[in-house]
């Protein structure tokens, strides 16, 4: 979840963007307010009155207007100052306004025809939590609240409840309840426990349904309490029904989206299991590094995981064709040329990107499949075809079509990939000669200048050398001699066990 494509490189605005930005967002904002005009109207009927009477009264709806204008502009300076990569994409304003207009719908249906204090105002802001970022979570919780707020006051929905002061505690309850909502299940990746912290998000709520009544009185007293109470689990429950909805409209990576990507149940892992072992195993070892590397960094631990998962999957085309699948001892590779040996083997990046993307995987993954040898040359090859041809070998054909990483998450998978693989190699695993290949793996790509195309810095760098040395040496290690008892004799004799393949511990 949340505060992903952070990493993303900074890309500049054309004026064709900003137009583009612009042009959404209005007609969005177009699209909402005639949403409220719906809503004016059928409140209008519902409580007995003709629709033409919600509308009469020009000045007020002029009023409503201008405060609708006002509270839209401050979003689109907030965006535009604070978060304007997040309005690039057209989708995200898009989203962001269906968030808004299906709040504006469900809390005015349940709050007509139920009670106005079950309304379920917090679930704008988890949905938003769990779609983008805190940040924008917090702001949507306000923008919203403060839209519901004006309505309140043009609509009398309290006054006819308890008291004209009841508007004001709505306005806090809203407030409360969307920040306590996003505080409270910013780290939560089960619905199950987001059901249950839901009844916190109540407590606002309850407390501002409360205060006024000690302070005014009123009638209804255990119904707008219960209604109040169960506001927070009503919230929970919309987000955990809209939240699927999204994610496939949006093609939102969420947590929940990513905690079933890496269940090894999934389609695509359950075929790495069975058909490709070697690269699953690879790929678990490539996804607990990377996420340390990550987790170190700042960056999403869970995106990153999934992604190393699913790095690789372009092998299951030709699983037998790599190193890691091949524990028969044949390798199909000694009865090719090495120009046919690169293309099979620099394929299974565009490979595992469209097997990505025709199995549904999001993007932001699939990408990764395409980034994570960059444009690497496959030296093996190119040094056996010299050997193989008199004349002049180009090296362009020996090298991985890229693109070269273009986030951290991808940079931070190409060092973790090329580390184990480098480590998994080497005859005796020490610290030390831990420590000197991954060094040497991570100058190799600098040198070619495979990072230049993302936002890591030096520091970041050696932070992710660091690390992958630690998680490494923890996995490679030299297993320690055991002393082997005779019970016969009680000779002792020293037996050294370490394994050839320790990759597979
Ligand atoms: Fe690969
Ligand atoms: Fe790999």
């Amino acid at each position: 979840m949340a505060d992903k494509g952070k990493s993303l490189k900074l890309q500049q605005w054309t004026k064709k963007d900003v137009a583009l930005v612009i042009t959404t967002y209005v007609i969005n904002a177009i699209v909402f307010a005639l949403l409220f005009v719906g809503v004016f109207v059928l409140n209008a009927v519902t409580d007995g009155k003709p629709a033409r009477g919600a509308l009469s009264d020009a000045l007020a709806i002029f009023d409503f207007a201008v405060i609708m204008v006002l509270i839209l502009a401050v979003s689109a300076v907030y965006f535009w100052f604070e978060d304007r990569d997040f309005l690039r994409r057209a989708s995200n304003s898009q989203m962001l306004f269906l968030i808004w207009e299906l709040g504006v719908a469900i809390c005015f249906l349940s709050g007509k025809f139920i009670n106005p204090y079950v309304r379920p105002i917090a679930f704008v802001a988890i949905l938003t939590l769990f779609l983008s970022n805190t940040g924008t979570a917090i702001f949507s919780n306000f923008i919203f609240t403060t839209v519901m707020f004006t309505y309140d006051a043009f609509t009398g929905t309290f006054t006819s409840f308890e008291s004209d002061f009841s508007i004001v505690f709505f306005l806090a309850m809203g407030l409360f309840s969307g920040i306590i909502a996003i505080y409270c299940m910013k780290e939560l990746y089960s619905r199950l426990k987001i059901l249950l912290v839901s009844f916190i998000i109540s407590l606002p709520s309850l407390i501002c349904i409360i205060l006024p009544m000690v302070e005014f009185g009123g009638g209804q007293v255990l119904l707008n309490v219960l209604s109040g109470a169960l506001s927070g689990p009503f919230a929970a429950a919309v987000f955990i029904i809209l939240l699927p909805v999204f994610e496939g409209i949006f093609k939102k990576v969420t947590c929940f989206k990513l905690s079933e990507l890496t269940d090894h149940k999934a389609k695509l892992i359950r075929k790495l299991i069975t058909q490709a072992p070697g690269t699953f195993n690879h790929s678990i070892i490539v996804s607990n590094i990377a996420e340390a590397c990550a987790t170190a960094i700042g960056e999403d631990a869970l995106l990153t995981r999934t992604c190393a998962y699913y790095h690789d999957i372009g092998k299951l085309r030709r699983p037998e064709f790599f190193k890691e699948n091949q524990a028969d001892g044949i390798n199909p590779h000694n009865d090719l040329t090495p120009e046919l040996s690169a293309n099979i083997i620099k394929s299974h990046t565009q490979d595992g990107y469209i097997f990505a993307l025709k199995n549904g995987i999001p993007r932001d993954i699939a990408d990764i499949c395409l980034q994570h040898h960059g444009t690497m040359p496959m030296l093996f090859f190119y040094d056996k075809a010299k050997k193989f041809t008199d004349g002049e070998v180009a090296l362009s054909n020996y090298c991985y079509a890229g693109p070269k990483p273009q986030s951290k998450i991808a940079a931070i998978i190409m060092i973790a990939d090329g580390a184990e693989a480098a480590v998994r190699s080497l005859k005796t695993r020490t610290r030390d000669s831990v420590s000197v290949a991954v060094k040497k793996i991570v100058s190799e790509r600098m040198q070619l200048g495979q990072f230049d195309e993302c936002e890591l810095t030096l520091k970041e760098i050696n932070i992710i050398i660091h690390t992958v040395i630690n998680s490494l040496s923890g996995v490679y290690h030299d297993r320690i001699k055991y002393p082997k008892v005779s019970l016969e004799g009680l000779e002792i004799e020293e037996e050294t066990s370490r394994e050839e393949n320790s990759q597979k511990d």
